[in-house]
């Protein structure tokens, strides 16, 4: 008997053995993370150097207590200037002693209590944008500190880098992630500079598609030079080039919200809307500690997180732009659809569609609405009313930088 039982242990672990890929033989990328756009807050857009353990706690609570986590926000993302200015004797990185006194792992482990992912940034060149030590030269090493911190995401940027090649670092890198047992997003912050959606898909899981987005609607001649922030609109328009390469697992990256951060309310309700449209990553960057009630219902606007969350991941097609009046529609599970109607003017736009007459074709996702065929009923998704029908057209005012945004529903006859 006690033979048997050996033999079949023996067989038993030949066989997880022969199964399991060893780590050498790891698929570069984990394919089962961020099959839908990642959701969190990153510190960056607003915290930049005031990054420390007592402001993170404070967030972590304030994403629980505001609603944001039951809406799905999962990521908390630790950006620029966490690290010590340099690594410790042993050549590891290490947080910065003054803001996280506890260590990383510390911090780690609250945002994990509370439910949380916990995500950090660094850098592929020689430093990270802020001057800190980056991970260049010390791939494996940096990934295993990041695990043994119970890393979730990594956001990998790339400034002092001169001479390096991105995509090889890049890769350099993902190769470092698939041999740590931790499952870790892989988030590529290149600014787009490296084409980055040609190669990305197949090592990462986002890669950012422009430059620095700004606290504003668009592009302003004041902000350029060697920090070119970019405005909403801009970022829109360089992302609708892009629509092919977005898919479950491999996401072009916007990059983070500016929703209550330096735009009209009107503005945050737009700019999210659109981020939803694109399937883009939904990463608040606001200051959660002056979160007015406006901005967390923005959001927190679980019909619209739907549009984005979508488990098809098709970025959205723009249809039609007309006197800055742009119609963008996305193609949803269950022959739904989204649509939005964009006024990108400075002044009210009205819209009188008539959907029977236009039928939509989206040839990259093999389908077409066409009304003149299937009546759908359509949602509103700001005011979370039916208002009506496609066998009627919408007519509405919209405002400067403001939206209309719909969900159509196939009426089943
Ligand atoms: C770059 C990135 C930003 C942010 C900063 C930090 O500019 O694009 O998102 O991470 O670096 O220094």
């Amino acid at each position: 008997m006690k033979k048997n039982l050996l033999l079949l242990t023996l067989i038993g672990s030949l066989f997880v053995a022969c199964s399991s890929p060893s780590v050498e033989e790891r698929p570069i990328k984990n394919r089962a993370l961020a099959l839908t756009p990642p959701m969190g807050w990153n510190s960056w857009n607003t915290i930049r150097r005031e990054i420390s353990d007592s402001v993170i706690r404070q967030i972590v609570d304030i994403m629980v207590a505001s609603g944001m986590q039951d809406a799905g926000y999962e990521y908390i993302v630790l950006d620029d200037f966490w690290l010590a200015p340099q690594r410790d004797s042993a050549g590891n990185l290490q947080g910065d002693p003054d803001r996280f006194p506890h260590g990383m792992a510390a911090i780690g482990e609250y945002i994990h209590q509370n439910g949380f992912k916990f995500g950090i940034y660094n850098c592929g060149g020689r430093q990270t944008c802020g001057g800190l030590p980056g991970m260049y030269g010390h791939e494996e090493q940096d990934v295993a500190t990041f695990a043994s911190w119970g890393v979730d995401y990594l956001k990998v940027d790339f400034c002092f880098s001169e001479g390096i090649d991105a995509r090889e670092e890049y890769t350099k890198i993902a190769q470092a992630l698939s041999k740590v047992e931790r499952p870790i997003v892989f988030s590529i912050c290149d600014g787009g500079e490296n084409n980055p959606w040609e190669w990305g898909g197949e090592i990462g899981h986002l890669w950012r598609t422009t430059w620095d987005i700004g606290p504003r609607w668009k592009h302003d001649a004041r902000y350029v030079g060697s920090w070119h922030e970019l405005g909403i609109v801009d970022i829109i328009d360089r992302n609708s080039y892009l629509r092919e390469y977005n898919r479950p697992g491999a996401w072009n990256d916007p990059d983070m919200l500016e929703v209550g951060h330096g735009l009209t309310d009107t503005e945050g309700k737009a700019h999210f809307s659109m981020w939803a449209m694109l399937a883009a990553p939904l990463m608040a960057g606001n200051d959660l500690r002056k979160m007015t009630d406006e901005t967390i219902s923005i959001l927190t606007n679980k019909e619209v997180i739907a549009v984005d969350q979508d488990s098809l991941g098709y970025q959205a097609m723009k249809y039609k732009s007309d006197s800055d009046l742009d119609i963008w529609v996305k193609p949803l599970q269950h022959d739904d659809w989204a649509v939005c109607f964009l006024n990108r003017a400075e002044e009210i736009r009205t819209i009188n569609f008539e959907w029977t007459k236009y039928p939509i074709r989206d040839r990259l996702a093999g389908r077409i609405l066409d009304a003149s065929e299937v009546t759908y009923r359509m949602r509103d998704l700001w005011r979370k009313e039916w208002v009506g029908t496609t066998d009627s057209p919408i007519v509405a005012d919209i405002a400067p930088h403001d939206v209309l945004m719909l969900r159509l529903t196939p009426v089943v006859q």
